[in-house]
């Protein structure tokens, strides 16, 4: 925290708390409709420096600060790690000593090692922003959800929400689960044994189902989780056909769910896998709303940082 309350890095959902969640959320309101506006720019953060850095393939989410930072008349660097000279050798801890002598204000980042985020913000005076580090936490992802949910559901508390698929590798999960307790929420994991994580019942309160029946019953949110090839160990499923055919969300399944109920997913997408084409491009889909959604939220944690970290001289 800085002496203004504002927290100066945003790091993961776990040690926030609800006023300052709510306060991101009612920030991105005010961006989101900006975003709607033909002339989207704002000046708030004219003159400041905004560096993504990511170790990892991203879509939406390096896209998305990009676009907030751009909005917010930052200059925003793209930082690409496969032309750097991490290539050649450089450690995290001499690329965020770099990134610091050249006066970035906020380093936001990416990294497949848990607690990456962290040992960046240790290292700089730079606000740091968490755009997802391994299997620990991805903070706006989370709240762009929550915003996605309340916005068409009018409310949070109260809620059930399934989140259902590869929880184990999952740092969406994690961040959902964390954020949607502090709101109230009643929140169900849905997964075979074997991509359920330790985690899930001790330190969250989360109720766990193991069918996607069971998860998806009487449900106001159903958010299903990619599943993640990349960091998959042999014979955590027995197939992608058998997982499909028993935790795919199909429109059978999805009718368990309250009829106003609406899916989520944060991308990407492995259609026909853990979700059916016409689902994911069905009425009850919040998919799109999602990713626009990604843009106001990340707009909002940008300009609140900002406050938090000293204007250029
Ligand atoms: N949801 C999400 O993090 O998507 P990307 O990997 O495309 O950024």
């Amino acid at each position: 925290m800085t002496e203004t309350g504002v927290r100066r890095h945003l790091l993961g959902i776990e040690e926030l708390e609800k006023a300052e969640i709510v306060a991101y959320l009612d920030e991105a309101e005010r961006f989101l409709e900006l975003s709607r506006k033909p002339e989207r720019k704002d000046a708030s953060l004219r003159g400041r420096t905004i560096i993504n850095l990511f170790f990892e393939s991203s879509t939406r989410t390096r896209s998305s600060f990009e676009i907030a930072g751009k909005r917010l008349s930052a200059d925003v660097i793209n930082l690409s790690v496969a032309t750097s000279s991490t290539t050649k050798g450089e450690t995290l801890l001499d690329t965020v000593k770099n990134l610091d002598a050249m006066h970035a204000d906020a380093i936001v980042v990416r990294h497949p090692a848990s607690g990456a985020a962290h040992f960046v913000a240790d290292r700089t005076r730079a606000a740091v922003v968490n755009a997802g580090d391994g299997l620990h936490e991805h903070p706006t992802q989370a709240l762009l959800d929550a915003f996605t949910i309340r916005r068409a559901k009018k409310k949070i508390e109260g809620l059930v929400v399934c989140i259902a698929g590869d929880v184990a590798h999952s740092r969406v999960a994690r961040s959902n689960a964390h954020l949607l307790l502090k709101l109230g929420a009643h929140v169900r994991f849905c997964a075979p044994r074997t991509l359920l994580p330790a985690w899930s019942v001790k330190a969250f309160g989360v109720e766990v189902m193991d069918t996607l029946a069971e998860g998806v019953d009487g449900a106001d949110v159903v958010m299903m989780l990619r599943i993640q090839n990349e960091r998959l160990k042999s014979a955590m499923i027995p197939s992608t056909r058998e997982y499909s055919r028993t935790f795919g969300l199909g429109r059978r399944i999805l009718a368990r769910a309250k009829p106003d109920a609406i899916v989520l997913h944060p991308g990407p997408m492995n259609r026909g896998v853990e979700i059916d084409d016409d689902v994911a491009d069905g009425v009850q889909s919040s998919i799109l709303d999602q990713v626009e959604a990604g843009v106001a939220v990340r707009m909002a944690v940008l300009h609140r940082l900002a406050k938090a970290t000293p204007s250029p001289a």
